[in-house]
């Protein structure tokens, strides 16, 4: 397996290092680079998993490619002439936007957090949810169940009145039914392919008076992808980080910093799934 890369040091400003994304500022445009750091339950691991950074970004270049009959997205293709050339596959340029205040989250299945909502009250963001529904269950339609963006700590939920209130009613209509094509659009491609895309989350932001599509779009870190087979016969395994979070919850650990070792297994098995979603997506090894 090649050495995974933890963190990168590249010569231009860094503005930000997310759980996973290392942001650069290319003054006009913004680098994102993705590392192959894992983070599972909000804690990022020591060790790295092998690739994954890579296949973040092919896919979110892939999805980029594929919706843009749905809407405009950040992507420019001019790499700085002095970028080096191993970091290209695992980077993204796009350019600097006003990012809209919420993340922009859809879910055609109901499980992970808004399955635990629906077990207290019945709805989810406000919204009331059929009567009966399992972990897994497919809903009637998709939902568009938006968070803050929170600088610290986690995001929330909040109801559609309370969106509108950060964001404005022009704005709210505009990023939830793109959200909701956008959803519909790859939950059917995905499907195609043997996967079920359960849940995911985009982000928009404003360029010249325009919204359009930012951060990355439709990848094993911002959505949950099942196996259709496995769906099939009642399993929910996420196809990116379910090795190593079944393997956690096998251990005694708070889910509270410091992270516990992963062993090498766990991190191979990791790597080649991360792999194998790229392989089901685009029918394509990488
Ligand atoms: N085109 C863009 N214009 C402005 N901001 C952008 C653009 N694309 C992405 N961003 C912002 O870049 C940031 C990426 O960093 P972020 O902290 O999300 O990294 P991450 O590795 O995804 O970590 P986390 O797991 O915490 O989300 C986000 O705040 C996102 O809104
Ligand atoms: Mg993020």
């Amino acid at each position: 397996m090649v050495n995974p890369i933890l963190k990168t040091n590249l010569n231009y400003p860094l503005l930000h290092r997310g759980k996973v994304r290392d942001v650069y500022d290319l003054e006009e445009n913004l680098l994102l680079v993705s590392s192959d750091r894992l983070s599972a339950f909000d804690v990022v691991f020591n060790e790295g998993i092998p690739r994954k950074g890579e296949v973040l970004t092919q896919l979110s270049l892939f999805w980029f490619e594929k919706t843009k009959h749905i809407i405009k997205n950040h992507l420019v293709n001019n790499f700085p002439k002095d970028f080096p050339e191993e970091m290209k596959k695992r980077s993204v340029i796009g350019v600097k936007t006003k990012p809209v205040k919420l993340e922009c989250i859809v879910r055609g299945y109901l499980t992970g957090s808004g399955w635990k909502s629906y077990q207290k009250d019945g709805t989810i963001c406000g919204i009331k949810l059929p009567l009966n529904l399992k972990n897994g269950s497919k809903l009637p339609e998709p939902i568009f169940t938006p968070t803050t963006k929170a600088e610290q700590g986690h995001d929330q939920d909040v109801t559609e009145d309370k969106a509108i209130e950060i964001v404005g009613q022009k704005t709210f209509d505009f990023v939830k039914r793109k959200s909701i094509e956008l959803y519909s659009f790859a939950e059917e491609y995905a499907r195609s392919k043997g996967l079920i895309l359960a849940d995911t989350k985009f982000e928009f932001g404003e360029y010249n008076g325009e919204i359009i599509l930012i951060d990355e779009a439709l990848t094993p870190d911002s959505s949950r992808y099942w196996l259709k087979s496995d769906y099939d016969k009642g399993k929910l395994l996420s196809l990116d980080k379910q090795f190593a979070r079944d393997y956690l919850e096998t251990l005694n650990w708070d889910k509270k910093p410091p992270a516990p070792p992963l062993p090498e297994e766990i991190i191979e098995k990791t790597s080649k799934r991360y792999l194998q979603a790229y392989n089901f997506l685009t029918g394509k090894n990488l």
